[in-house]
């Protein structure tokens, strides 16, 4: 460990949000910061989708959003950057080190998704797939620790094989990784599958000391992350899930995060439609209101386009509903359309449009003269 780099001796005895499609979006993430998690990964995003994506400063909403084709691709917060893991899906050296390239500035680490087993990422060569293709593997993560301006990470799963994953790891590590996560199940098991957390203890005693391993798969409560690492009595009672789901919609509102990925099931929060409607429902609506007055007038939730407040060839918001325009659940790896205001503005003179202006720093300028 003497030898570590600072980007791996970062990740000792730390606590990390996993990566998670739909869930480690940016509400997600801050309020696991605040619940004491060390470091957040965001969740797997396609390096395709990122490239070409614009970085815009959204001072409405003190956040930096990357914005393609009027999607928000990936919005992050500057509380977040030196917690941030930054996951890519690829299947290409040079596009993966163009993406990283592209958010570097955001973000503390850039990790690639080797465990992905959705048929969306295998069919790319992405994902577990790259388990299965090691040299292609060994060339992103080679061109990624040569050109990626932050460090490298990689989450795997297990290989079937126990010899053969420990082989696979030892290329791996020989890349110049600062960490290496591993998922203890293989891509053939499901997630009710027991993961086999002995498998850690012969990565650890093979490879330990030359890198951190990221422990993954069965965590469920803090019981688990004091087993994870030896450690005791670093738990407190759990919080009210009411409470947590309260704080997180809060973030979500704050945030503007698309309100599909906020719900949870339970009838009655199934049932509602929008993040208004949502705030609503756990009586946090007057913090919802004197954030976004427009909703309050309006309804259904402000970034949805109703066309009333725009001016002929102005952009349509385009509120997508992820569940009829998102994708197919099966299908893996990107934060759904994002509703978005586009950098052009609303209406001249219109408060709540022109109040809602996602702008870019230059833009600001003109806008606030
Ligand atoms: C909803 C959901 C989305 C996930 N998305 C990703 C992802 O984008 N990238 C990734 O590496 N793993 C992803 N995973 C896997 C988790 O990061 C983690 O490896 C897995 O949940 C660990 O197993 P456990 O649920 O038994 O703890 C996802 C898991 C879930 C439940």
């Amino acid at each position: 460990m003497q030898s570590w780099s600072p980007a791996s001796r970062a990740f000792v005895g730390t606590r990390m949000l996993a990566p998670m499609v739909r869930v480690g979006t940016l509400p997600m993430r801050l309020l696991s910061l605040d619940y004491g998690a060390d470091f957040v990964y965001g969740p797997e995003i396609v390096d395709k989708r990122i490239i070409g994506s614009e970085r815009i400063v959204n001072e409405l909403l003190g956040t930096v959003d990357y914005v393609k084709n009027g999607t928000l691709n990936f919005r992050t917060a500057p509380r977040e950057k030196s917690r941030l893991v930054f996951q890519l899906g690829t299947a290409d050296p040079e596009l993966a080190v163009q993406a990283a390239q592209l958010v570097a500035q955001d973000v503390a680490y850039v990790d690639v998704n080797c465990g992905c087993p959705k048929h969306f990422s295998l069919q790319g060569g992405m994902g577990a797939a790259l388990l299965e293709t090691p040299d292609k593997l060994v060339d992103i993560l080679t061109a990624l620790v040569k050109h990626s301006p932050v460090p490298v990470t990689c989450k795997i799963r297990m290989l079937p094989d126990r010899a053969t994953t420990l082989a696979l790891i030892d290329r791996l590590v020989a890349t110049g990784i600062s960490a290496l996560a591993i998922h203890c199940r293989t891509r053939f098991m499901t997630p009710q599958d027991p993961g086999d957390w002995s498998f850690f203890t012969d990565v650890a005693s093979q490879f330990g000391t030359r890198l951190p391993i990221l422990v993954n798969g069965d965590v469920f409560d803090a019981s688990d992350l004091d087993r994870a690492f030896g450690l005791r009595n670093v738990s407190g009672p759990p919080r009210p899930v009411h409470e947590v789901m309260q704080a997180y919609v809060r973030y979500a509102i704050r945030y503007d995060m698309i309100y599909q990925n906020t719900k949870r099931k339970g009838k009655q929060l199934a049932q509602t439609r929008g993040l208004r409607a949502i705030a609503e429902f756990f009586g946090i609506e007057d913090e919802h209101d004197a954030l976004w007055p427009s909703a309050r007038r309006g309804g259904s939730g402000r970034w949805h386009d109703d066309g009333e407040d725009l001016q002929d060839g102005e952009a349509s918001l385009g509120h997508k509903d992820w569940n009829k325009d998102g994708g197919d659940e099966k299908e893996c790896p990107y934060i759904p359309n994002a509703p978005y205001i586009p950098t052009k503005k609303r209406k001249t003179g219109d408060v709540d449009g022109a109040d809602l202006v996602a702008v870019s720093n230059d833009e600001a300028k003109t806008t606030s003269e």
